[in-house]
């Protein structure tokens, strides 16, 4: 090898951190097209989304480029629980930095990685004590998956999962993930059998007749689904099953973990506790990729407690990465010392209640209320068979994701005339998903009903009317 010369490689086009952050609309949705999605752009411009550029983030509120701060009670799918850059989160990841301490934990045991896997073991009830970590929600189900499957053992591979689940959309868990539009063409593996979500005699007719089921998956809470819960008895009845049929139980507690529901795993409200569960969007601190999958510990040992299986499905890379930990340490701090799950029950109790009061108050937009804690299912009538005759042709223009669905148009109307953002969702296109962060006050609250109270004093036709206004302005 000859010694290298000095400043021959030619440094390419690149733009810096300044001109990122000082980026115009028109040359950021360029390069969103160019480079990211220009389908997805399509949405963003439907619903004036597209019209946002975002500055600065704190506690409840965005603030985009014109200063207006915009209400945020979609909190990313519940990954702001402790709301934008918030600051014990923020002066923690400071300290982290100007220490210089180290990220990488491959070579050597990380105390980051340690202190919070005894943190997520303290916060987990039973023996839900091992913990791996990853960098999504994807990861620590696929994790979560492997685990269970190793230890049922290869006698045992078939998983049930439930209809409208959402676990991820890498390869694995697409098996398991219930969406047409996300397995697309994929080839998915098979040994998968589903159910209907809380159907106890459909699981307990699976089990009996099919030995070679070892696990079953399930999202305590259903978010992709539009909010759908199941009663106590379903979860204390699927936990005697699995322990006569000796199938493991996986709670997916990604979204609805971590405080959301008002307790710190949704499956807390039943007193039952899984074989395997796994945690990610929150536990970042609404600044970090940060997931975990907690296991009982004789579930771990059984599926990688060897010295020869231990490397099987050790951590990636970025697993236990030092600034996420720290990040996830104070969260999990932040999160008892400010009372924020017990903040959770609370407050989500009076928005459930003030979203019936408007339920009562337009009784042929809401259809249901529902939801537990911060998580919270606002579900419009479908309009698509009642819609008025002077509507028809207008909708008929429409984008086929709108047809039918009154929460594009409140979300659009929210963004634009109240500064409120909302989430949509995809299996059920009739609900608006709501989930605030966990430091939300009464006062947000409010805020947000008068915001949806005035949109809906509109009316159907004015609400479709104003929407198609807006869209050839
Ligand atoms: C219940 C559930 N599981 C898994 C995932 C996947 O998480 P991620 O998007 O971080 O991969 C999500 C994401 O929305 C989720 O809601």
């Amino acid at each position: 090898m000859g010694t290298a010369a000095v400043g021959v490689t030619p440094k390419p086009d690149l733009l810096t951190v300044e001109q990122a952050k000082s980026m115009d609309l028109p040359l950021m949705t360029e390069l969103f097209s160019t480079h990211i999605n220009p389908g997805q752009l399509h949405f963003m411009k439907l619903l004036g989304f597209n019209k946002v550029k975002i500055e600065r983030a704190e506690g409840m509120y965005y603030i985009d480029q014109n200063s207006r701060k915009i209400l945020d009670f979609f909190g990313g799918f519940g990954s702001l629980a402790f709301g934008h850059n918030h600051p014990r989160i923020l002066a923690a990841r400071m300290a982290f930095q100007e220490e210089k301490r180290h990220e990488i934990a491959m070579a050597f045991m990380s105390q980051y990685a340690a202190a919070l896997a005894h943190n997520l073991a303290a916060c987990s009830p039973g023996d839900l004590d091992m913990v791996f970590f990853g960098s999504s929600g994807s990861e620590a189900m696929e994790a979560a998956l492997k685990v269970a499957e190793r230890a049922a053992g290869p006698k045992r591979p078939k998983v049930v999962y439930a209809e409208n689940s959402f676990h991820g959309k890498t390869k694995g868990v697409l098996n398991i993930t219930d969406g047409k539009l996300y397995r697309g063409e994929f080839q998915l593996t098979g040994n998968t059998v589903r159910v209907p979500f809380g159907d106890i005699e459909a699981i307990e007719n699976a089990f009996k007749s099919d030995p070679e089921i070892g696990v079953i998956v399930l999202e305590t809470i259903q978010g992709g689904a539009g909010i759908i819960t199941a009663p106590t008895e379903f979860w204390q009845k699927l936990r005697a099953l699995c322990n006569q049929y000796g199938v493991l139980w996986v709670a997916d507690e990604v979204q609805c973990g971590l405080g959301r529901s008002g307790r710190f795993y949704a499956f807390e409200h039943h007193g039952v506790v899984p074989d395997v569960t796994a945690l990610a969007k929150s536990l970042g601190g609404g600044k970090t990729a940060m997931a975990a999958m907690i296991a009982k510990r004789d579930v771990y040992m059984k599926a990688y407690g060897t010295p020869k299986t231990a490397l099987i499905h050790a951590m990636a890379t970025f697993g236990g990465i030092g600034e996420a930990c720290i990040t996830a340490i104070e969260a999990l701090n932040v999160l008892y010392d400010e009372h924020l799950i017990d903040n959770s029950a609370s407050l989500g109790a009076y928005l459930i209640e003030r979203l019936k009061g408007l339920q009562e108050k337009y009784p042929s937009l809401i259809k249901e209320v529902r939801g537990q804690g911060l998580m919270v299912g606002l579900e419009f009538h479908d309009f698509s068979k009642t819609m008025p005759v002077v509507l028809r042709p207008v909708v008929a223009m429409l984008d086929d994701k709108l047809k039918g669905s009154l929460p594009g148009f409140i979300g659009s109307h929210l963004l634009r005339d109240h500064g409120v953002l909302v989430a949509f969702t995809e299996y059920n296109r009739n609900v608006v998903r709501l989930e605030p962060p966990l430091i939300c006050e009464r006062a947000h609250v409010d805020e947000f009903i008068a915001a949806l109270d005035e949109v809906l004093s509109r009316g159907i036709v004015r609400i479709v009317k104003d929407f198609v206004k807006a869209q050839v302005k």
